[in-house]
């Protein structure tokens, strides 16, 4: 969920927003190409997260410091709602069917599938080419939001930012 919060940017400063609990900065990643100033929040220490760093809950600071930002994003612990959890037996009939085939968890991906990046997934190296996070290991990919996804939510929450600005001004 990503939510735009009620305060006015100062003129020329990039527009701030808050990664809450980002890992190893996957999401953070798509935001800062949008062009945000990314501060992310974690409970565990994440040494390698790219940019400016907060170790604490996510939800205690973002009701103390929540209202320093432009926007916040937040991506809690989602395994629950995993299609992996079919693997116990579980069933999520919300989930909507998959338009292309997904390769098995942990094998090569055959032309035309989609990657499995979850669980102990071999070719790491792929995954952080394909995902744009060469500087993550497999923990880190394997809970992260892609780029790609967070950088399409930036963009539209900056045109949204940006037309409130200009009615403001
Ligand atoms: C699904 S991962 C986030 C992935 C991240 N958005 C990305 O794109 O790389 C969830 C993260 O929430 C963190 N976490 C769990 N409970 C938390 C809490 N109370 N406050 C802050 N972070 C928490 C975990 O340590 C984990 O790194």
């Amino acid at each position: 969920m990503t939510q735009p919060t009620p305060i006015r940017r100062v003129a020329g400063s990039r527009p701030r927003l808050l990664d809450a609990f980002c890992c190893q900065g996957g999401a953070a990643k798509g935001y800062a190409d949008a062009g945000f100033d990314v501060t992310g929040i974690d409970l565990n220490p994440q040494p390698r997260y790219p940019y400016t760093f907060v170790q604490g809950d996510a939800v205690e600071y973002i009701r103390a410091h929540g209202h320093e930002y432009d926007a916040i994003h937040a991506s809690p612990p989602c395994q629950h709602d995993s299609e992996c959890q079919r693997i116990q037996g579980r069933t999520h009939p919300d989930h909507p069917a998959h338009t292309v085939p997904q390769a098995k968890m942990g094998r090569p991906i055959p032309p035309g599938h989609y990657g499995h990046y979850v669980g102990n997934f071999s070719g790491v190296d792929r995954a952080r080419h394909v995902l744009g996070v060469p500087w993550m290991n497999r923990d880190g990919i394997r809970e992260c939001i892609p780029p790609a996804y967070a950088a399409w939510v930036g963009h539209h929450a900056l045109t949204h930012l940006n037309t409130r600005a200009e009615v403001a001004a």
